[in-house]
């Protein structure tokens, strides 16, 4: 039995990849399944949190239990989150927002030519460097997928983003992260605490995450 230990929390959980249109049938993305977000939105819902779960495509089943927003673009990501932060107290970002969408989008199927092509990009907002600016008493956890300089670059980014907490990913390590049902990561809080968790379910590495969450949620006064 799972206690109802963040009963009355009103957590935000973003899930999954985004999706950047370049015409009607192509897009940009990457392989993120959604997985550890979900585990994420299912563990605060055991534990009594009301939950909102912002998702991307992926094929996993709309959760119970909380409401669940589908976006494809992180432009759609970005004002389904920032609609809602008013009334939020936690959000963790689980989702792969791609950092880039192509600068103009075709209405009608591009026919293929045979030509070399080049595909002009612009800059996605950092959806989570915007919570940051404006916290307020609100719990924020990011995610860092780095294949070196991990925990350098990890907590530059908690700085940078305003976080409480990063969860850092190895991509590339077999079994873990990207798809899998399992994952290895290592917590970054700003206190500076260093907590690594081998490798287990993502479900586990959830209840870790909403731990400290936890512990932010109290200690700022909610
Ligand atoms: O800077 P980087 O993309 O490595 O940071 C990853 C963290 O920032 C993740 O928590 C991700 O969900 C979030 N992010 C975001 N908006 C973006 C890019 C990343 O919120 N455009």
């Amino acid at each position: 039995l799972t206690p109802k230990d963040l009963s009355g929390l009103k957590l935000l959980v973003s899930a999954g990849p985004t999706r950047e249109y370049l015409d009607p049938v192509r897009f940009l993305s990457n392989p993120s399944s959604g997985r550890m977000g979900y585990a994420l939105a299912e563990a605060a819902r055991d534990r009594g949190a009301e939950v909102v779960l912002v998702s991307g495509p992926t094929c996993l089943q709309d959760p119970w239990g909380m409401e669940v927003v589908r976006v494809e673009s992180a432009l759609e990501m970005r004002a389904a989150i920032l609609e809602r932060y008013p009334h939020l107290q936690a959000v963790v970002m689980a989702a792969a927002v791609a950092d880039y969408r192509p600068a103009e989008v075709h209405r009608d199927k591009e026919p293929k030519t045979g030509e070399e092509k080049t595909l002009r990009l612009l800059p996605n907002p950092d959806i989570l460097k915007e919570l940051g600016a404006n916290k307020g008493n609100r719990v924020l956890v990011g995610f860092a997928m780095e294949t070196r300089e991990g925990l350098h670059r990890a907590k530059e980014k908690l700085l940078r983003k305003n976080l409480d907490l990063i969860a850092l990913n190895y991509v590339g390590r077999e079994g873990v992260g990207f798809g899998s049902e399992e994952n290895e990561v290592v917590l970054l809080s700003r206190t500076g605490e260093v907590e690594e968790l081998s490798r287990r379910p993502k479900r586990e590495v959830a209840h870790r995450i909403l731990d400290w969450v936890k512990l932010f949620w109290k200690e700022y006064g909610h």
